[in-house]
Formats: structure tokens, sequence, C-alpha cells
């Protein structure tokens, strides 16, 4: 069994460079599986979530190879429709094959797609959005069985802007007839990348990153270069590090619009905050100031992904905060290990109240989610002694060499094995 052991009480400071963004590549793959021809992404981050879904284009016939940072995706030939097996089931993008699969060719027959025990996870907008537009779904066997013999263009109401259904909309709409529509769409930075790809493969979509997206015009076969985008919620992480430790650090990300929300709240808690076109510096010379209230929101509020970590700088925060969970209904599950920790914290209808004190102790602790182990680590950081982190394979999903970035600024935390 492998373990983090960290080391905490020293400042992060240096440069880094952020890795290539998870959420944006996820659906960067998914469209892969659209184009018949080769799909190259540049600036693809090596972690867990992308193996597994390239591991699943590989086994419904697709040619997939790294070459230095890039992922090169030959699709041009699928011998299978079938979107099983453990690779499917452990990574929530794999639901993003559904309308890919039926854009293509009609026809996918899906496990249920995985991710972080979070909350449910339902795929209802999804199944639903794509019913709309004329496919035959249904569940057999606890397998999500999907058929169509033409997807039609139309407009679709999201109940909510759901990030992986408005994803799975737009890879649909890109083998429907005629116009699709949808309103109330998740306006994430993720989602104008995938927009951004699927427009230079031959795509007509207007509206990327607001609230109503059009969809129109079919992809044309073609070899294809891409670069993604930085991933801004692991600049978030790394500039949490870097609050709880009086550091300063230098992250070079591209898009850093991406950033908006995030940058926000720590300007509240008294970070300096410098950013530019390639870059945002972060640096802490005070204790962090307390967060009187602050809310989980779809972008451009303060994003979920960054709560957990945000829990862990605002432990040791001069004040009381409190944190109000709003996306998901089960993200609190770094609770009961900071409390090991000594933080003083407690939950109720989705709000974390939070008082904050002097420093955290190094404890042994459990990752349960990819987040929640980024804001261990955090702790970890930021508390005297020794902090052990169990269960490292999660935070693996989403950060690329996250122990070697964390060491090369100074932090002292090493990747080591238990019987
Ligand atoms: C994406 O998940 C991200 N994952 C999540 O990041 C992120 O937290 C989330 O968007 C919100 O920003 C990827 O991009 C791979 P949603 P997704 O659909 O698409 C409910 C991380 O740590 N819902 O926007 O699954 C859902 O239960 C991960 O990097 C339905 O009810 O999120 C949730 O409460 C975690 N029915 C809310 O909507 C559905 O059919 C938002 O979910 C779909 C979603």
């Amino acid at each position: 069994m492998h373990i983090y052991n960290i080391y905490g009480g020293r400042r992060l400071r240096g440069e880094l460079y952020i890795q290539g963004s998870k959420n944006a590549v996820i659906p960067l793959i998914a469209a892969a599986l659209l184009n018949k021809d080769v799909t190259i992404i540049d600036n693809c981050p090596q972690i867990s979530d992308v193996y597994r879904m390239t591991d699943v284009l590989t086994r419904i016939g697709c040619i997939v190879h790294r070459e230095e940072g890039a992922i090169v995706i030959d699709a041009s030939q699928i011998h299978s429709n079938m979107i099983y097996g453990q690779c499917a089931r452990s990574v929530r993008g794999s639901v993003l094959y559904m309308g890919a699969l039926l854009a293509r060719c009609g026809y996918a027959v899906m496990d249920f797609p995985g991710g972080c025990h979070i909350g449910k996870r339902p795929v209802d907008y999804h199944i639903d959005a794509l019913r709309k537009m004329g496919a035959d779904i249904s569940i057999e066997e606890n397998r999500i069985v999907c058929k169509s013999r033409g997807l039609k263009g139309c407009v679709i109401r999201l109940p909510f802007p759901s990030v992986g259904a408005t994803e799975n909309i737009i890879l649909a709409g890109m083998g429907a007839c005629g116009i699709t529509v949808i309103e109330n769409a998740a306006r994430e930075p993720e989602i104008t990348e995938l927009c951004r790809m699927l427009s230079k493969m031959g795509a007509r979509i207007d509206g990327a990153g607001t609230q109503t997206i059009r969809i129109s015009g079919r992809i044309v076969p073609r070899e294809v270069r891409y670069s993604v985008m930085s991933d801004r919620i692991a600049a978030g992480t790394y500039a949490c590090a870097a609050a709880v430790t009086g550091g300063d650090i230098y992250c070079l990300i591209n898009r850093n619009d991406a950033m908006t929300g995030i940058v926000d709240i720590f300007r509240s808690m008294g970070l300096n905050i410098d950013y530019g076109n390639d870059y945002i510096r972060v640096s802490a010379h005070r204790r962090i100031k307390a967060l009187s209230y602050v809310r989980t929101e779809p972008y451009p509020g303060f994003p979920t992904d960054m709560q957990s970590q945000l829990m862990s700088v605002l432990s040791v925060a001069d004040g009381n905060s409190v944190i109000e969970e709003n996306i998901f209904e089960n993200r609190f599950h770094i609770v009961d290990e900071l409390l090991k920790m000594g933080a003083d914290i407690h939950t109720e209808n989705g709000r974390a109240y939070i008082k904050g004190v002097p420093a955290l102790s190094g404890s042994e602790l459990y990752a349960k989610d990819l987040r929640g182990g980024a804001a261990l680590i955090i702790a970890g950081l930021s508390s005297e002694g020794r902090t052990v982190v169990y269960d490292p394979g999660y935070i693996d999903r989403g950060y690329e060499n996250i122990a070697h970035n964390i060491n090369m600024l100074g932090g002292n935390i090493h990747l080591a094995q238990t019987e």
C-alpha cells in the first residue's frame, strides 16, 4: 500500500508550470472519438483519469500513444461500441462516450460512469437530453443501452448548468441534423475548450461560455492538433499550499481568465495575487483572514472543486468561516480527517462552520476523493511534524507529479510503501 509522508512547516517558494487541465482534457478525449482521423492533444496531463479514458478508446479499436507532452488518438477505425469495464466505471468522464458514439454511429452500450464519491452522480440530465434529440435509451442489466437512427437538433433546457450534460449534448450535436440549442448551459472554461477544439474540427458552435450554446455543422475528418488549457483547479490547489505555508509561488498558466471566482476569494483571505496573461503569482505575508461566508457555485462563482482545499486553509485562518457546498451533496469528507489534526469544524445542512486554530498537528489521514486528498496534503504542509495520507491513488487521478512539484517549491513530501 502506498502513502504520502508529509513534513510540514516549510515555506513554498518558486516557479511552477501548471499541468494541463484534467476537466478540459477529458471531454477533448471523448471528442477525438468523433474524428475518423488523428487528434493530437498537447499539454495533456499524465494522470490516471486520462489513462482510464484512453484505455476505453483502445478497447474499442482506437490507436492511442503518447508523444512527449501530447496524446495522439487515431479513431479512424473502431470495432466496438461497448464502453465496459473497470476503466469506464471508475471515471466520470466515460459518460461522454455516450454522446460521441451516438453521434458517430448511433449505438452505444455503457457501464454507468464512476467518479469521486461526492454525491449520487446521476446521469438523468444526460439521458433526458439525448432522448429529446431522438435517441432510444434504456437501462438493461445495469447498463445504459443507446440507439439512434439519426439524432435531430432541438432546444434543450437543462434543469441545472451541468458541466457533463452540457458536454454530452455538444458531442451528440456533432451528429445531429439541424441546430441544437442548449439553454441553461454550463459556462465553465472547460466547455469553451471543448467548443474551441470542435470548431477546429469543422463544427460551428456559438455561445460557448454563455448560458445559451448553439451547435450546428458536423466535424470534418482531418488531423487536428489542440493544446489544452492549464488546470485552474491545480493552480488554485498549489496557491492554497502557498497560503498555509506563508509562501510565494509563481504559477505558469495559460487562460488565466479561468481563475475567475478563485482569485476573488484568495484576495478576500488577504493573499497577494498578481497575474498576467500567462502567470499567476500568489504570496502570503500574514496569517490568512477568515471568510464569514463563501458558497460554491457554477462558473463564474467559486468552484466546488476548490472547496476542500479552501477548508484546509480556513482551518488555520484568523477567525471563523462558513463554507456552503451547493453543487454536491456529500463533499465534506475531509472534515473528520482535519478534526484528527486539531481543526475546529462542524457541519450542518450543507454548511461547514470553521473556527480557525493557530496550527494543525500532523496525523494519519485517509483520502476519500481527489480534491479532498489534495486538501489533506495542504493541511499536512501547514502543520508541524509528520502527516501521513493514505490512499494517494485518489490524488493521482487529477494531479500530475504533485509531490515532485511541492518538493521543487521547498516542501517535503514523499511517496512511500507500507506493508
Ligand atoms: C464535472 O463533473 C467535473 N468533472 C467535476 O470535477 C466538477 O466538480 C463538476 O463538473 C462541477 O463543476 C469532470 O469534468 C470530469 P455536473 P460533472 O454534471 O459533470 C447533478 C473533480 O474533482 N447532476 O456539473 O459530473 C450532480 O449530481 C471533479 O475534478 C444531476 O443531478 O458535474 C451535481 O449535483 C469532481 N444529474 C450537479 O448536477 C445529471 O445528469 C453538478 O454536476 C448530472 C448532474
